[in-house]
């Protein structure tokens, strides 16, 4: 990187150098024992009442849904001895994604997905990828949506029940189980049904960012629950002890939410692009890069844009001093990441023993132009060299629908 733009990323407090992962990571283990004990934190630590350890009983049809800030998928899934099959999944819009709906909208559109495949099975595993309060019967009563899914008075809604009983208006038979789970527990529980091995981390980053992991019961201090273990789910998108640089600011005040989910907007495709378009307006107004019309007149710049830009260009000065800033804050995501994979290794102990599984799903992940690359060298960095643990990162193909069909599975086992 040009000495020039490097000054400006270090000057913005936007350089990935400037992420301190021991800061970082000790931050969040403070924050995530603060969530535990239900003292005030950014980090909600959802109880989620699965354990790891609860028996997955295999075989049977399960319908798996899966609800995220984009899409809607409606799923048949088979959970086999040892194999998972997708018998039919197929994909529409997220209700609420493409304007404001109502509830009563939401819940017949949600129905209207489910009706055709509850011939086929009666268990239903739905993953969400929302902010839930999750209840002991493993319904979930919604925080809120986000990410530009608007549904009016949705707030406090008991997702599996309000669904069930809009089912049995409506003539259809009532589900014998439905079970809500967040994306990050459907990605985790997925990852164990396919290959199980040591402790395993469930990690989202696509559109938002989210954690889960297995915490002991006896350190979960707001629930009364002092044996066995218990997925958390952190709602790590939240956490706000982080140092933050001027574009992280001023992208946070332009949005619906200012000052929430700090992290998520540091990192997450659906901020990481206009993050990545503001550095780059401001870099034009000094003259480090070339002061293009277009880059003025946008508001919005798509990450699978500039994924497409760092794959295609073709040297030059002006492209590679873009590209280096592109790049520089994909970098700085990817060290985020790591720092907070590593908080969630260090209050656990994960890696110490066996390794730790670290099950991802997301497009940044999985699609953004050279994050793998960084992830990988910043997790050997600091999570293999500094602290000692072993991981294996796993992406699988359906791992969150296959996660849904163990996670109703398992309520079948009760
Ligand atoms: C939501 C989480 C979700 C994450 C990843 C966040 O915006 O609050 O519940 O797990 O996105 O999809």
């Amino acid at each position: 990187m040009k000495k020039s733009i490097s000054d400006f990323l270090m000057d913005s407090g936007m350089h990935p150098a400037q992420v301190n992962m021991d800061e970082c990571s000790s931050a969040l283990v403070s924050e995530m024992r603060a969530g535990l004990a239900g003292e005030n934190s950014s980090l909600m630590m959802i109880p989620t009442y699965f354990s790891a350890e609860d028996p997955i009983e295999r075989g049977g049809k399960v319908i798996a849904l899966d609800a995220g800030g984009t899409n809607f998928r409606a799923a048949l899934v088979e959970l086999g001895e040892s194999s998972v099959s997708i018998l039919r999944s197929d994909v529409f819009p997220m209700p609420g994604s493409r304007g404001a709906i109502t509830r009563g909208e939401f819940l017949d559109e949600v129905c209207s997905r489910i009706e055709p495949l509850l011939s086929e099975a009666d268990r239903i595993g739905f993953c969400f990828s929302f902010p839930a309060e999750i209840t002991p019967e493993r319904d979930g009563r919604l925080v809120g949506f986000n990410k530009e899914v608007v549904v009016e008075d949705s707030a406090g809604m008991m997702v599996c029940a309000e669904i069930s009983r809009r089912l049995e208006q409506r003539g259809a038979k009532r589900p014998a189980a439905f079970v809500l789970l967040n994306d990050t527990i459907a990605a985790m529980l997925g990852g164990m049904v396919s290959a199980r091995a040591g402790d395993t981390i469930g990690f989202i980053l696509g559109t938002g960012t989210n954690c889960c992991y297995s915490e002991s019961g006896s350190n979960i201090k707001k629930l009364d629950c002092p044996s066995g273990s218990m997925v958390i789910n952190m709602e790590a998108g939240g956490f706000a002890k982080l140092r933050r640089g001027r574009f992280d600011k001023e992208l946070d005040a332009q949005t619906a939410n200012p000052g929430d989910h700090i992290y998520e907007k540091m990192v997450s495709g659906a901020y990481l692009g206009k993050l990545i378009l503001l550095t780059l307006q401001e870099a034009a107004r000094r003259g480090l890069i070339p002061a293009a019309e277009e880059l003025f007149a946008r508001n919005e710049l798509d990450l699978v844009e500039v994924s497409a830009f760092l794959e295609k260009r073709k040297g030059g000065v002006a492209a590679e001093a873009a590209a280096s800033i592109c790049l520089a804050l994909i970098e700085r995501a990817a060290k985020l990441s790591v720092s907070v994979l590593a908080g969630i290794m260090r209050q656990t102990g994960a890696g110490k023993d066996l390794p730790a599984t670290i099950a991802v799903e997301g497009s940044v992940f999985l699609k953004a132009f050279s994050f793998r690359e960084f992830f990988d060298k910043y997790a050997h960095e600091y999570l293999t060299r500094k602290l000692g643990r072993s991981y294996s990162v796993l992406t699988l193909d359906n791992m969150t629908l296959a996660g849904c069909a163990a996670a109703a599975s398992m309520t079948a086992g009760q």
